[in-house]
């Protein structure tokens, strides 16, 4: 019952038309050795989700957005729909990124009723928990996480439309990982709260990804740990050969 790994590559706010060689490179790279063992994902800035859905056609790497809007459609300037996402061939779509709550003040409702959208338009939501430095400074680290995963996943969640992935927010762009002891209480929580949300047989079937300052250095160790389904890769989704090295970890 082991679910199929997942690296999925958060471009942040990176990424122009000359990134179709990234893309180029990973498709490359994902032999079908690597394809026996993991799904890739790539999630770029909204302008480039189209054209890379389409260069992504006949491959096996998903293309996913990055955020997208409650709502389906109407007057939210600058805004994207799950459904425009859907529309431009992504499958999936990250919701609640720790930026996101940061500079765009997102809770954990509102991370929720995107996660419906997402869901709504077809696209599997990677919902995004983690604690601060202060919160695990404190020892909070746990109880936030538990309260941002029952307040970020919607009901109608199940191990084909969610994935969850544990991002200390201490750890994103920094350099600095968890343990892997730390790791694991984590992922033991969340794969145990997952129970409740889509019942024991699913549960085991979600996939919790780790992110935070993966790199190929550290993958090893990192996705060997128990729960751990896969990573979500920022810095180091940029350059291929490490996004590969990342994946080939499995
Ligand atoms: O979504 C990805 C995370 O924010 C991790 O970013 O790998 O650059 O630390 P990072």
């Amino acid at each position: 019952d082991r679910p199929r790994p997942l690296v999925a590559g958060n471009w942040k706010m990176n990424g122009l038309k000359s990134s179709a060689k990234v893309l180029d490179e990973i498709h490359a790279g994902y032999t079908p050795g690597l394809k026996a063992k993991v799904d890739l994902a790539v999630c770029p800035p909204a302008t480039l989700v189209g054209p890379l859905a389409l260069q992504a056609v006949g491959s096996r790497v998903a293309i996913g957005g990055q955020d997208c809007h409650a709502k389906e459609s109407g007057a939210f300037t600058g805004n994207v729909s799950a459904e425009m996402l859907a529309d431009a061939g992504a499958t999936y779509v990250i919701v609640g990124h720790s930026e996101r709550r940061q500079y765009h003040g997102e809770k954990d409702v509102d991370v929720c009723a995107k996660a419906v959208a997402a869901h709504r338009a077809g696209l599997t939501a990677i919902v995004c928990i983690g604690e601060t430095r202060e919160e695990r400074e404190a020892g909070r680290a746990l109880s936030v996480v538990k309260k941002q995963l029952r307040g970020s996943t919607p009901v109608d969640s199940n191990s084909q439309n969610l994935v969850v992935a544990y991002e200390p927010v201490w750890a994103i762009g920094t350099g600095l990982t968890p343990t892997s002891a730390d790791v694991a209480e984590v992922h033991a929580l969340i794969r145990d709260e997952l129970k409740r949300l889509v019942g024991k047989a699913d549960s085991a079937r979600v996939r919790i990804l780790y992110g935070g300052s993966v790199k190929p250095s550290n993958a090893t160790e990192l996705m060997a740990v128990e729960n751990v389904n896969g990573a979500l890769v920022g810095g180091a989704s940029l350059v291929a050969a490490d996004f590969l090295a990342i994946a080939g970890a499995y």
